[in-house]
């Protein structure tokens, strides 16, 4: 059984999940712990000989300690890179939060100290016109990462995705400030005290815009700047 699993999420796309999870990752095989990781459905997948291909499950795939074939990491992948609920109906396929928890629950029986699931966009996403990808965390009672885009309007979106997740009954296990774009935002320092305060949760580390790196090398180097002792702790 994985001793820990967390779902990781963002108050929007492209803020940093995948890179903040293989981060996480790193940090915790240089502490010596055994890792997997899943991106459950990706869109904007690549075709390869070997299949569809998505960049953050070949990133987690990278990141993990234990060996694990491709269509564990992603059991659904999509081709358009576009909301997973589009692109699953038009490639005809059935996507439910049932289905996806099915896949995590067979990664959770695996031996390891720490499985991270990374969501899709932010916490609700549709995963169909019923349900929103927030049912899969739900249903299997996970701990959430959120990752933080340190922006103008970060704050609102920071506090909306806490709420969101506590109104679904889960917790904010930590959240994590990242610049995923070079800008440097105005007064940034009392955003991150702000967050500090109101979030109610412990900030994991902050993380710093890293210029003209190559990206399979961001995680290892990003992963110095987390503190993930309340994620491995117990
Ligand atoms: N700290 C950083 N320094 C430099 N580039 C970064 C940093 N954080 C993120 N990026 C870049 O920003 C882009 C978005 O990051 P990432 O793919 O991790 O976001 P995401 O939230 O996982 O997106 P998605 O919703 O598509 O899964 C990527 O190209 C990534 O390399
Ligand atoms: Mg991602």
């Amino acid at each position: 059984m994985a001793k820990h699993t967390y779902f990781v999420t963002g108050t929007d796309t492209g803020v940093g999940k995948t890179i903040v999870s293989a981060a996480i990752l790193e940090a915790a095989k240089a502490a010596g712990k055994r890792t997997l990781a899943m991106k459950p459905i990706a869109s904007g997948c690549d075709q390869t000989p070997e299949g569809l291909r998505n960049e953050d499950a070949l990133m987690l795939q990278a990141a993990i300690t234990e060996k694990l074939p491709y269509d564990t990491i992603n059991p659904i992948a999509l081709e358009p890179a576009i909301a997973p609920h589009v692109a699953a109906q038009q490639a005809g396929k059935q996507v439910t939060a049932q289905r996806i928890v099915g896949f995590c629950r067979g990664m959770q029986i695996r031996p390891a100290d720490l499985l991270l699931i990374e969501g899709a966009g932010g916490w609700q996403v549709p995963l169909n016109d019923r349900e929103t990808y927030a049912a899969v965390p739900g249903e299997l009672k996970l701990p959430v990462i959120l990752v933080v885009p340190l922006q103008l309007g970060c704050i609102n979106h920071a506090m909306l995705s806490a709420e969101a997740i506590r109104a679904d009954g889960l917790v904010v296990a930590g959240w994590v400030g990242n610049h995923p774009e070079e800008q440097v935002m105005s007064c940034e320092q009392d955003t991150l005290n702000y967050l500090s305060t109101h979030l109610g949760a412990p900030c994991l580390g902050v993380l710093p815009w890293l210029e003209n790196t190559d990206t399979a090398e961001m995680p290892a180097i990003l992963s110095r700047y987390l503190n993930i002792t309340p994620l491995i702790e117990n």
